[in-house]
């Protein structure tokens, strides 16, 4: 197994995640570290270059890969500089700040022949691989519906990621993860048409909250909804929270948590038929929503999966030796960024979008 020798470009949140996870894996050399700001350079870890600047990094004979996980609004020079250095590349997600961006690197990438793909790391989340198997598994028999949500509950929208120059907001922050995710679980369908809802709820340039409608051309409606502005107080220490709905025709799969909690629910019996029930409940008598005649529901566990996120990697260094492809292609990449774009564009006229 060839070792891949690894220079990182900005030694922020990210760089720091690669260069620790990179340090322990095998395979892997963390050559050298960059970044504009020499402060951040000053905790690199013993026997990792500390280069004076980016050009250094390019010229370094020693790095094979660059990892760019600098600020949104550089991954398009910085990509451009390290495919003309003859260097592959993993780009943080998102890759670019919109289409033309990404269309320019992509254009030299390809005269300069470098493996270029992007570190949506959040493919191998345990919840997501969850309902994924799920999904695949086709145990709910025709989904209808799909729901994938994050919801933040102390305000915090911090450092560059509030100013829209820099690439900043939820969007380009969690949600490019989250519609990469929902594209990827049915990578065949293609989406007819957006609805969304993309606010600035207290920020001042940037959006914090967005809902985005996906109608599949396999029937289902798919729905993304995040949010950093809905307050508690009661969270016991979790100042987020996770969930995932899926339901069929044969049974619902939901589940809470990055370290997943859920089942899937079925019924041994159409419902319909089941005489009227009247139960009082605090929102008065209902027959609909009283609890299900005894024995009706099925509870069964969910496929849960066992990935991390340096599976990532594990598939990095196969695919850089040839046994297999790269997880990430730059063309789902693409399809992600025309998502956002027509995401901003729905919110923007109120109007459904057709998309493909
Ligand atoms: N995949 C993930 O889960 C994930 C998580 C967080 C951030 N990210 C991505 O990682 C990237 C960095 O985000 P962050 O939160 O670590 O930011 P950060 O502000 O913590 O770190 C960015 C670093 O890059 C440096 N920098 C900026 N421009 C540079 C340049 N031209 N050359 C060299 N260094 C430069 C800055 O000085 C800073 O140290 C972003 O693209 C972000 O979207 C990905």
């Amino acid at each position: 197994m060839e070792t891949i020798r690894i220079g990182i470009i900005g030694h922020g949140f990210m760089g720091h995640e690669h260069e620790s996870m990179l340090t322990r894996l095998d395979g892997y050399k963390v050559v050298g570290i960059s970044d504009t700001d020499p402060k951040q350079l000053e905790d690199v870890k013993e026997g990792i270059k500390r280069y004076a600047n980016n050009e250094e990094m390019f010229n370094d004979p020693e790095v094979d890969v660059v990892i760019i996980a600098a600020n949104n609004n550089q991954h398009h020079d910085l990509v451009i500089q390290a495919a003309k250095a003859g260097k592959d590349i993993i780009c943080e997600k998102p890759v670019a700040m919109n289409l033309a961006e990404l269309d320019d690197m992509v254009k030299v990438v390809d005269e300069c022949g470098v493996n270029f793909t992007v570190h949506h790391q959040r493919r191998y989340d345990k919840d997501f691989r969850t309902m994924k198997n799920v999904f695949d598994s086709e145990t709910l028999g025709d989904v209808y519906s799909i729901k994938s949500s994050l919801y933040g509950f102390n305000g915090n929208m911090h450092d560059w990621h509030v100013y829209i120059a820099e690439g900043g907001g939820m969007l380009f922050d969690w949600g490019v993860h989250l519609l990469d995710q929902m594209l990827w679980m049915m990578p065949g369908a293609k989406i007819k048409s957006v609805f969304a809802d993309v606010r600035n709820v207290i920020n001042f340039e940037v959006d914090d909250y967005f809902k985005i409608l996906m109608k599949f051309d396999n029937g289902i409606m798919a729905e993304v909804e995040l949010g950093t502005y809905f307050l508690t107080d009661k969270m016991d220490n979790k100042w987020f929270e996770r969930h995932w709905i899926m339901g069929g025709n044969k049974g619902t799969a939901y589940l809470d948590g990055f370290d997943p909690q859920g089942a899937i629910v079925r019924t041994n019996g159409l419902l319909q038929n089941v005489g009227g029930q009247r139960t009082m409940t605090a929102a008065g008598p209902t027959r609909s929503f009283g609890p299900p005649p005894e024995g009706k529901l099925v509870t069964e566990p969910l496929p849960l999966a066992d990935t991390t996120h340096e599976d990532y990697f594990e598939n990095y260094r196969k695919a850089f030796d040839g046994q297999e492809e790269f997880l990430v292609k730059i063309p789902e990449t693409r399809r992600v960024l025309r998502l956002m774009e027509a995401a901003r564009e729905s919110a923007r006229t109120g109007k459904s979008i057709d998309f493909e």
